[in-house]
């Protein structure tokens, strides 16, 4: 390791532990960033998705106490009771992020947000940090208590609950997860169905088998199951695959059919045919009727590479593809979030002209160095470490030398990203938490399952 590597790694634990938000004297989570010169908005305040590596990072440290608050902190937010109110999101819901104020816990469930986006991936990044704790600490008691029993048991009842559609995939509003604005990601986004898969399983170990929840857990289990078999085989993208597509026959009716959700081949967007490499394969960003958005979502992808959605050739698939590609999607700072971006007519009409979304830039190509834990603990998981090695060690020394920005912008990530906060934390996070993954390879075990799930065939 090089004195300026070690350097960043220190830096980023400093500034790590100033982060922590306390409440009423007790650590309750960390704050989005921390930059002098940028105007606050929300990044002040302790956002769901933000503090899962943020916390398995500190779990890295040895610090339990501060994750232990963060989840009663959350729980306690949690929407208790079955309403009718049109301005609260279901039972089960957890907020985006909360501050706290004058000794109280303030929520945004998506009702001050910019977009008024609700998040759905909330709920499921709690349940996985809760399993994560367990596995890191040693204490299943807090998951045992009653609270949190309780808490468990709503946010599956909201997941599982029938609505308007019949798809074992989730589906959610515009922006309903990292991506949180408009970019064309309402439906069934993968990183939404991958979140969705890792929570099932994290839930099935942590809900007891009591009687009184049986049900639910049986249709947990086959939601799984039915999840992997879905995503498999209808998200998935190779050039077997793509041959399929392109001679798709279209207007067809009945349960047993082969285009099944009426995608027509023209919409197969030119770029693909030059992009998609030989070997490898990736899940698609997303899939309705007469849908499939082609892009490429780090996150989704990673994120079903490790949690098994993928079976194991896929997600070893998907790794070499990254590989194979590796000017593209990791660049100068891994991880690009989308490939490609969207330009021009697709960009006016699915942002809505959003400026902090120009092509190439924040959601829309830029390039998010918190990846770099979601690539290493995948690429760890498919006996990859050289990879993600390769990603760390080119990454620390910029991050630390620019201040831990949010984002990087440019094709190849090289600029600093044109509004990106410094002092973010899940960019400290990120790059803690790839190299204590590194370090001590046996904390996958925080992350990953053993086993597979059984894909169970449905007949959508
Ligand atoms: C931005 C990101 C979102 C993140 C938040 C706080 O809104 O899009 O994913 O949670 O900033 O860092």
């Amino acid at each position: 390791m090089t004195d300026a590597h070690a350097h960043a790694l220190q830096d980023a634990q400093d500034r790590l532990r100033r982060a922590v938000v306390r409440h009423r004297g007790e650590p309750v989570g960390t704050v989005a960033a921390r930059d002098g010169r940028a105007e606050t908005l929300n990044y002040d305040q302790v956002f769901v998705r933000d503090f899962f590596p943020a916390g398995l990072a500190l779990l890295a440290q040895g610090e339990h106490a501060v994750v232990r608050g963060f989840l009663r902190a959350v729980l306690s937010l949690q929407v208790q009771e079955a309403h009718l109110d049109c301005h609260l999101p279901g039972r089960g819901a957890l907020p985006a992020s909360f501050k706290a104020s004058e000794g109280r816990l303030e929520a945004d469930y998506g009702d001050k947000a910019i977009g008024r986006v609700v998040p759905a991936d909330s709920v499921f990044w709690w349940v996985w940090l809760l399993r994560a704790y367990g596995r890191a600490t040693g204490d299943d008691a807090l998951a045992r208590e009653a609270g949190f029993q309780a808490g468990l048991r709503r946010a599956f009842e909201l997941c599982l609950t029938t609505q308007f559609d019949m798809y074992p995939t989730l589906l959610v509003p515009e922006g309903a997860f990292m991506i949180d604005r408009r970019m064309g990601v309402y439906g069934y986004p993968l990183e939404i169905q991958a979140l969705f898969f890792l929570a099932l399983r994290a839930g099935l170990e942590l809900l007891s088998d009591d009687a009184a929840h049986r049900p639910l857990r049986a249709a947990m289990a086959a939601r799984a199951g039915k999840l992997a078999h879905f995503v498999r085989e209808h998200y998935w993208l190779d050039w077997e695959r793509l041959n399929a597509l392109y001679s798709h026959p279209g207007e067809q009716y009945g349960a047993s059919v082969r285009n099944r959700f009426n995608v027509n081949p023209a919409a197969i967007p030119a770029w693909l045919y030059d992009w998609l490499p030989d070997e490898g394969g990736y899940l698609i960003g997303n899939l309705g009727p007469g849908r499939m958005d082609f892009r490429w979502f780090a996150q989704g992808n990673l994120l079903a590479a490790l949690g098994g959605l993928l079976a194991p050739a896929q997600a070893a698939a998907a790794l070499a593809l990254v590989a194979a590609r590796w000017e593209d999607l990791v660049g100068r700072m891994p991880l690009k979030l989308v490939y490609p971006a969207l330009t021009g007519a697709d960009w006016e009409r699915l942002t809505g002209h959003d400026v902090k979304n120009a092509a190439w830039s924040y959601h829309n190509g830029g390039h998010w160095p918190v990846l770099l834990w979601v690539w290493s603990a995948a690429c760890l998981r498919a006996g990859r470490g050289d990879w993600a090695r390769r990603a760390l060690e080119s990454a620390g020394e910029r991050l630390c030398a620019h201040g831990w920005p949010e984002y990087y912008d440019g094709r190849s990530g090289r600029l600093l990203g044109k509004q990106a906060r410094r002092g973010q934390t899940w960019t400290m996070a990120g790059f803690l938490l790839g190299h204590a993954l590194l370090e001590e390879p046996a904390r996958l075990a925080w992350l990953a399952f053993d086993g597979e799930v059984e894909p169970l065939a449905c007949s959508l």
